[in-house]
């Protein structure tokens, strides 16, 4: 008798649910779906206004069922923006056409929405993956302005350029290179073993490279950039040199490659040069200055500037393209 009556309640509760569910305008297929759900999220929903949208949330393969009512509070969005702004956390005021669209760009960073905005308001800029590139890389702002002070202990992957300055930093292990290899100067050891390794393939294959530039010291881009004020314009020197505490040079991990014979200015035109262009990543280095990268990396094409970075980093930046400015805005700072 108990039992029947127990029977009899769950019945009539069920009947319920089903007429709300029906009396809010969700079809016979739709209701089965939805009860396929946790009691409490049915609770949910019946609380809501119909929502011509909850099928496709519900079917997505990354719905989460914990954060429904997050996906109903956006109701008049997509099922796919809904699932994308809940899941990675991408909220904001507002859910605009062009917010949108950044959210979806590749890259993106969500807590450089704001910045995003304004740079498209203050250039005009419609290419929003450019946007994101150039404000990722944080050319929306002022350079040796406001600089943020570079984290060494991310090591191979410390950045130094116009907003990052490791300022006096020292290499721990640097290794001096031999006369083989290039001029007078020292290399962390790393970059040192990574480097002798594929100049010895080079050399094997019957290329020749020689290092001639490589650790520079805060005080010798001291002394670099000086000599360069005193034949140009800061604004042109500041196209082709870092000022000191802001040279990629001082992180022990760059070589600068000539053809022995040959200069910086010939080196695009060499069989090393095409040959780095192929293989370099393969040995963890990468182009840091790329040709036409100059409005992102705030320097001009050099064809002869190497940076180790490692050879996951080095293939994904060669592989995608983007320079180690954006990756590291996207993977290792924010
Ligand atoms: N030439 C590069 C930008 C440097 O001075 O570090
Ligand atoms: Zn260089």
């Amino acid at each position: 008798m108990k039992l029947l009556l127990v029977f009899l309640l769950a019945l009539t509760l069920s009947a319920c649910a089903n007429n709300t569910l029906k009396d809010i305008g969700y079809s016979d297929d739709e209701i089965k779906v939805i009860e396929s759900l946790s009691d409490d999220s049915i609770n949910i929903i019946e609380k809501e206004p119909y929502d011509s949208e909850l099928m496709d949330l519900i079917n997505d393969p990354t719905f989460d069922e914990a954060k429904l009512d997050e996906y109903l509070a956006l109701d008049g969005l997509d099922a796919d923006d809904r699932l994308m702004i809940v899941n990675k956390g991408y909220y904001s005021d507002t859910y605009d056409a062009t917010t949108l669209a950044l959210m979806k760009t590749s890259y993106y960073i969500h807590d450089r929405l704001d910045r995003y905005l304004a740079y498209i308001d203050s250039v005009g800029e419609t290419d929003l993956r450019s946007v994101v590139e150039h404000v990722n890389c944080d050319r929306d702002h002022e350079v040796y302005t406001d600089t943020m002070v570079s984290d060494t202990s991310k090591g191979d992957l410390m950045i130094a350029n116009k907003y990052y300055t490791i300022e006096d930093y020292v290499p721990e292990d640097l290794v001096h290179i031999d006369s083989y290899y290039g001029l007078d100067a020292y290399l962390d050891r790393d970059t040192y073993e990574a480097y002798t390794a594929m100049a010895d393939q080079m050399m094997s294959e019957g290329i020749d490279v020689w290092i001639t530039s490589a650790y520079r010291s805060y005080d010798s881009q001291v002394n670099i950039y000086n000599r360069y004020l005193a034949t140009d314009p800061q604004e042109v020197v500041d196209t082709y040199s870092a000022r000191p505490g802001f040279s990629d040079h001082q992180t022990g991990r760059v070589v600068d490659l000539i053809e022995p014979g040959g200069d910086l200015g010939s080196f695009e035109y060499t069989d090393a040069k095409a040959w780095l262009d192929e293989h370099a990543y393969e040995y963890g280095f990468i182009l840091r200055y790329p040709e036409d990268k100059e409005d992102i990396t705030g320097y001009m094409y050099e064809s002869w500037h190497y940076r180790y970075v490692g050879k996951e980093v080095a293939k994904y930046i060669h592989d995608t393209g983007i320079t180690f400015d954006e990756y590291y805005a996207y993977f290792i700072g924010s």
